[in-house]
This record gives structure tokens, sequence and C-alpha cells, in this order.
């Protein structure tokens, strides 16, 4: 068992890394809470519902509501069917959301707890890789159909509690997601790290080295939400590799290419834009050895995409702000002018599809 701490000046709660945890989930939760609500998606709740609600079995009050699994769940129409039920559940100040799956539904679940009744608590049970992201910090949302993200909240959970064993049962292409996240933190945190994770494949891995690479993302991550809870300094530098990321999720609208391939695009662009060579070459090499869809560039526009990036939510007075690195484990946040992205686009476009 690990057990991890993110304190912030807003709240402070611990993150518990177990495998096999879902079987033990009522030796973490307080008893206090006069109801429970579980939100989780289909493809989840096939897989691990059963085994949490045995946990929680000697429990009243605890209800269930089942979405449809995929991005397209971050919507107002979801966001207010599950209001609905916490309505029906007549969940009070006092009840609990209990958020169980990947980020999807840890930032729909999160806002609804962030927002019925102006805030109630959440615990978030992230069964994903990419969600040891997604489950700390705070962040929750759903999208607007022109933007990502654009519709949400700070509001922490009470506590994230991890079954690590839950990764297991991942598609390879969300564990490819997932380490998209993975691979981020590394190149915000260190060089032995970002090698080591340059060693992984992704369709052979390892429990004991995802658990590994969790919780040192998860450790990267609390120490940077610790000091910026609101993103007004160096929470920025997590969004490495997400400006055109989130562009080119939007430009797919959602679907084709999961958040964390276009995060690993991202990143390669990022780090074309730093000028850092040597690991621009070795993430490329590792990114087509592990089949992240770098070909999807050709059918994107550069206009498009850079048009898309001043939407975002971090464009500020239509500037757009880019993390970059001065070298691995150090970033930086700048303004890049459009001209000049747009130029650089053309020409990461021609290395990326080769
Ligand atoms: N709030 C934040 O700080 C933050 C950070 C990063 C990402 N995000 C958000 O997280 C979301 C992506 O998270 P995600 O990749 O976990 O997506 P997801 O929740 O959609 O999960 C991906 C797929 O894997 C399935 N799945 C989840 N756990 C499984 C398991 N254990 N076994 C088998 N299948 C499983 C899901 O049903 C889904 O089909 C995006 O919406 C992104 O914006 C938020
Ligand atoms: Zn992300």
């Amino acid at each position: 068992m690990e057990r991890l701490h993110v304190q912030t000046p807003g709240k402070s709660y611990d993150v518990v890394l177990e495998e096999g945890l879902r079987h033990r989930l009522s030796d973490y939760i307080e008893s206090t809470y006069s109801k429970i609500l579980i939100i989780t998606d289909e493809n989840v709740a096939e897989l691990y519902l059963e085994d949490v609600r045995k946990a929680l079995g000697k429990r009243g009050h605890v209800y269930e509501a089942v979405i449809p699994a995929g991005e397209a769940s971050k919507s107002f129409r979801r966001y207010e069917e599950l209001l609905d039920h916490c309505v029906e559940a007549k969940l009070d100040r006092n009840s609990l959301i209990l958020a169980l799956g990947g980020g999807m539904v840890g930032d729909l679940a999160g806002f609804v707890a962030a927002s019925y009744l102006r805030g109630i608590a959440f615990i978030q049970v992230p069964t994903s890789i990419l969600a040891h992201d997604s489950s700390v910090g705070g962040k929750v949302a759903i999208n607007h159909s022109k933007g990502k993200n654009l519709i949400g909240a700070f509001h922490h959970p009470e506590k994230v509690l991890y079954d690590t064993e839950t990764t297991d049962s991942l598609p390879e292409k969300e564990k490819r997601s997932g380490y998209g996240e993975v691979v981020k933190h590394a190149l915000l945190s260190d060089e032995g790290w970002f090698r080591e994770v340059m060693n992984r494949t992704i369709k052979d891995l390892d429990t004991e080295e995802v658990k590994k690479d969790l919780i040192q993302g998860i450790r990267l991550k609390a120490r940077i939400v610790g000091k910026d809870e609101k993103e007004r300094g160096i929470r920025k530098h997590l969004n490495l590799g997400h400006t055109l990321g989130h562009a080119i999720e939007s430009e797919l609208h959602y679907g084709s290419i999961t958040h964390g391939e276009a995060v690993v695009i991202g990143t390669l662009f990022a780090l074309r834009l730093s000028n850092l060579d040597e690991p621009f070459a070795l993430l490329m090499e590792w990114a087509k050895d592990n089949g992240y869809p770098l070909g999807i560039m050709e059918e994107l526009e550069e206009r498009n995409l850079v048009d898309r990036m001043k939407v975002d939510k971090k464009a500020q007075n239509d500037q757009i702000h880019y993390c970059l690195l001065s070298e691995i484990g150090s970033p930086f946040v700048t303004e890049v002018e459009e001209e000049e992205l747009l130029q650089s686009l053309q020409q990461f476009k021609s290395e990326v599809i080769q």
C-alpha cells in the first residue's frame, strides 16, 4: 500500500494506491455519509461495479448511476441526467458521490459533486492509467462543443482510492492514452524517469512498472498543485502537450483519438518548439513503436488547429501561451506568435507523417 498526500491551501487529502483496494473500499470511506451515489460508465460497471457494491454492501442508501462510456458523455445532457439522479435519490449536504472510472467519469461526477447543492463531497476511485492525472488536483469539468473542459470548477475529492489492479483490464488503446500523461509527467520531472518510460512497451506493461509510474506521476502532480492550486503559475506546466493536444481532440470531435494519444502528439510538437532534438527523436521513435496515431496529423489543417488553440481556455487576450522545456525537467511558459505556430506546425506535420 502506498499513501501519498496532496496539500493545497484549499484542501488536503490522501491518495491511496493498493492492489485489490476496490474490495476494501469500506475501510477507507467514513460511515458518516448519509447516502452514497456511485457514478460509473458502462464498461467499468461491467467489470467492477459488483465488487464495489459488495464492498459497500453493509451500508444503506447506496445508489448507482451508469452512463455510456466515452468522452461524449462529458456533456450537458449527461450532467443534467446525473443531477436528476441526485435529486431523485434526495442526496443532501452529507452525501457522497463516488466516481468509479477513468478521467471522463472523474471529471463529470466531480462537476456534479461541485455544483449539486453548491458542492458535496466526492471520492475518486480511478480505474484507468490516465486517471492518475485526472483524479488528483481538483479540476472537474464537462465539454462544450467549441472546446474541451470549458465548463467546470475546482473541487477537490475527499480522497483518491486507487486500485492499481484495475488498470490491467484496460484495452491497449487506453493504456497508450494513459501513458501520454505519464510521458508528460516524466518530461516535466527528470531525465532518468523519461528514459525509463521510453523503455516501456505498451503492449507488454509490467504491473510493478505501471505502479511506479503512477506513484511518480501523482507525486509530481501533488507537488505542483500544492504550490499552485488555482493555476496562476507553475500549474500551467501541466499543460505541456495539451495546447495542440486539445486542438487535435476538438478538431476530431473527441472521437477517433484518445486524450493521451493527442497529448503525445502535442508533447512531440512542444519538444520541437523547444528545440530539444534528442528527446524529440527518442519520443518520436517510441510513439511510432507503440502505435500512437501520428498519421492523423495528415487529416488536420494547421489553420484550424491554430484557431482551436485560440479558444482554448488557457489562451489569454487571444495570445497563445505555450509550455515549453529549456531541458527535461525545466518547463517554462511563453507566448508563441500565431505565424510561428503555423510555420512550425507545417514542418512538424511533414516530420511526423513520414
Ligand atoms: N481533471 C483533470 O485534471 C484531467 C487531467 C487529465 C485528463 N482529464 C480528462 O480525463 C479524461 C480521459 O480520461 P480516461 O482516459 O481515463 O478516459 P475514460 O474515462 O473515458 O476511460 C477510457 C476508456 O476506458 C474504459 N475504462 C476505464 N477504466 C477501465 C478499466 N479498468 N478496464 C477497462 N476499461 C476501462 C472506459 O470505460 C473508457 O471506455 C478526459 O476527459 C480528460 O479531459 C482530466
Ligand atoms: Zn491531460
